[in-house]
């Protein structure tokens, strides 16, 4: 009966056995690939673009999680979209028109998501809620893999649930960042249904027992 989804965080992948690391997830059990861009302005880190996107796509037909943390966003879409995205996330902080840029990935036909960080109140959100796709709550600092879990942005999850709910928005709920087996099950009892994991599913040493802790 669970329909919880789970995205593994390439971040965390090797990037010289990227395709060997695709493989694992994908035997594993993982639903979807998150694929994390950083551009060093948004979020002090940079990771890897649209090459690497191309790559990817044309290697693998898993579902394709784009989480951009990104400056202006809408500069991006359609060439993420062109090369493989089937989901495009961008973050409400980083966009100057964001119901702009909800309308530019539907534009392209891939599902539009909006991420928080940590300290962005939900209610921020709510003017957009019902337009998109999925929320991202970002359960740490976006910027690197293999954080703790900030125990505050659950109650913001809580918050999240509890008024798609009453609204009857179906969006889905996706979480990302230090989120593992020890507290998977808090989370999905929370609200989440999406469950992004990097340094758990790759570094782990049973990557199918972790697939599965991730799901319930
Ligand atoms: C962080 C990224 C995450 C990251 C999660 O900014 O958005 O997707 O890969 O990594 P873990 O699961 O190791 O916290
Ligand atoms: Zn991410």
């Amino acid at each position: 009966m669970s329909k919880n989804i789970v995205a593994a965080s390439i971040l965390s992948a090797d990037l010289c056995s990227l395709g060997d690391d695709i493989d694992r997830a994908q035997r594993a059990g993982a639903d979807y690939l998150h694929f994390d861009v950083m551009d060093g302005v948004f979020v002090n880190n940079i990771s890897y673009g649209i090459p690497v996107l191309d790559s990817v796509r044309k290697y693998t037909d898993m579902f394709l999680d784009v989480h951009l943390m990104i400056t202006e966003p809408v500069r991006y879409v359609s060439r993420f979209a062109e090369y493989g995205a089937d989901m495009i996330t961008f973050h409400l902080e980083a966009a100057r028109d964001v119901k702009k840029t909800i309308d530019e990935i539907k534009k392209t036909g891939r599902r539009a998501g909006i991420a928080l960080k940590p300290a962005t109140p939900f209610s921020e959100v709510i003017p957009y809620f019902a337009d998109i796709d999925m929320l991202l709550i970002m359960t740490v600092e976006p910027g690197f893999g293999g954080q703790g879990l900030i125990p505050e942005t659950i109650d913001k999850l809580r918050e999240a649930k509890r008024y798609a709910d009453e609204h009857g928005i179906c969006a889905d709920i996706e979480v990302d960042g230090g989120i593992n087996g020890d507290n998977a099950a808090m989370i999905r009892q929370a609200g989440a249904n999406v469950l992004v994991a990097g340094s758990y599913i790759f570094k782990s040493d049973d990557i199918t027992a972790s697939v599965k802790a991730l799901r319930g």
